[in-house]
């Protein structure tokens, strides 16, 4: 069987430039995509904006940009200049599951209305430049919705179909619906991406044909070599834990950015020794200076 590719998950609010730039440094993961950005007729940004949005991010990143859109014809204008600007695939996001998303028909709303679904794709596709690549979840209340999702996007040539096992409506609790993705998936014409709790290498097993790799969000913070350990290659020339963790920290702290720290650290610390009491210790911090010692103190 091919080698699987690995992807790291576009993640709002907690994955963007420093965390992006550090684990392409450690190596393991093909394809790094960019939280999500609105594609609506009514805020077209322009291509500088779009480029800028981007510029922190070093070039050894392969980045796939990702937009949250119910229009077609919004989609495919900004899909098309981050072609432009060098991006040659685009992830659409039909999967997020938060109220304010859904409320508004974007996301994981999509899942719910096949023949728009169906419509939407069809007016897009054909006017795409850049490859594309959707992000789903396995049904919007229940995993049983799957095959008739799947089937729809049969309709279509896409580069992938990354499935995230959970319902919308489990937005990011329970268990992943696993045994119902391998039961489906094999039926899908375009190649799949699997997401969903893969927290070591071993939860990286999944035999399907179709089954083009996987795609790592928390599971990524919490073990930065986990693309490496996929795919059986040495960890020994990639940055320590404490380099990646603590290069990512002192950006954040320069920047003042306590929040952030606070959220990645809730993921770091399971890679240390007694990742509760740590993460109670970091919590209570509200000064940059203080936040950055600590961490250093914890290696
Ligand atoms: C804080 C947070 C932000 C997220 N932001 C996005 C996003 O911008 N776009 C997206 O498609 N999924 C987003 N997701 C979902 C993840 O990409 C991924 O599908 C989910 O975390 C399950 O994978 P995991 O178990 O490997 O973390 C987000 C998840 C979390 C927890």
């Amino acid at each position: 069987m091919a080698e699987k590719i690995v992807q790291l998950a576009p993640m709002l609010g907690l994955i963007d430039a420093p965390f992006m730039n550090a684990i392409a440094e450690v190596g393991g993961f093909d394809e790094i995509f960019a939280p999500y950005m609105l594609a609506d007729e009514r805020s077209m940004p322009k291509p500088q904006v779009l480029a800028r949005r981007f510029s922190g991010i070093s070039k050894s990143v392969n980045l796939v940009p990702q937009l949250l859109s119910n229009n077609a014809d919004a989609f495919v204008a900004i899909a098309n200049i981050l072609n432009d600007l060098g991006y040659p695939k685009v992830n659409w996001n039909m999967g997020c599951p938060i109220k304010f998303v859904v409320s508004k028909n974007r996301g994981a709303a999509l899942l719910r209305d096949l023949e728009n679904l169906e419509r939407l794709l069809d007016s897009a596709i054909g006017r795409l430049k850049p490859k594309l690549s959707v992000k789903i979840r396995i049904g919007f209340s229940s995993p049983d919705e799957f095959p008739a999702i799947i089937e729809v996007f049969n309709k279509f040539k896409l580069n992938e179909l990354i499935v995230h096992a959970r319902t919308a409506e489990q937005q990011y609790g329970g268990e992943p619906y696993r045994q119902a993705f391998i039961e489906s998936a094999g039926n899908s014409l375009n190649p799949i991406v699997y997401n969903g709790d893969i927290a070591c290498a071993a939860d990286a097993n999944i035999s399907l044909p179709n089954l083009k790799g996987y795609m790592i969000g928390r599971g990524a913070i919490a073990n930065p070599y986990i693309g490496l350990q996929i795919k059986g290659l040495s960890t020994d020339n990639a940055p320590t834990f404490r380099q990646f963790a603590t290069e990512i920290t002192h950006w954040y702290c320069a920047r003042n950015n306590l929040n952030r720290l606070k959220e990645l650290w809730k993921y770091f610390a399971k890679a240390l020794d007694k990742p509760d009491e740590i993460f109670a210790k970091l919590q209570k911090i509200n000064n940059s200076e203080k936040f950055c010692e600590t961490v250093e103190s914890l290696f």
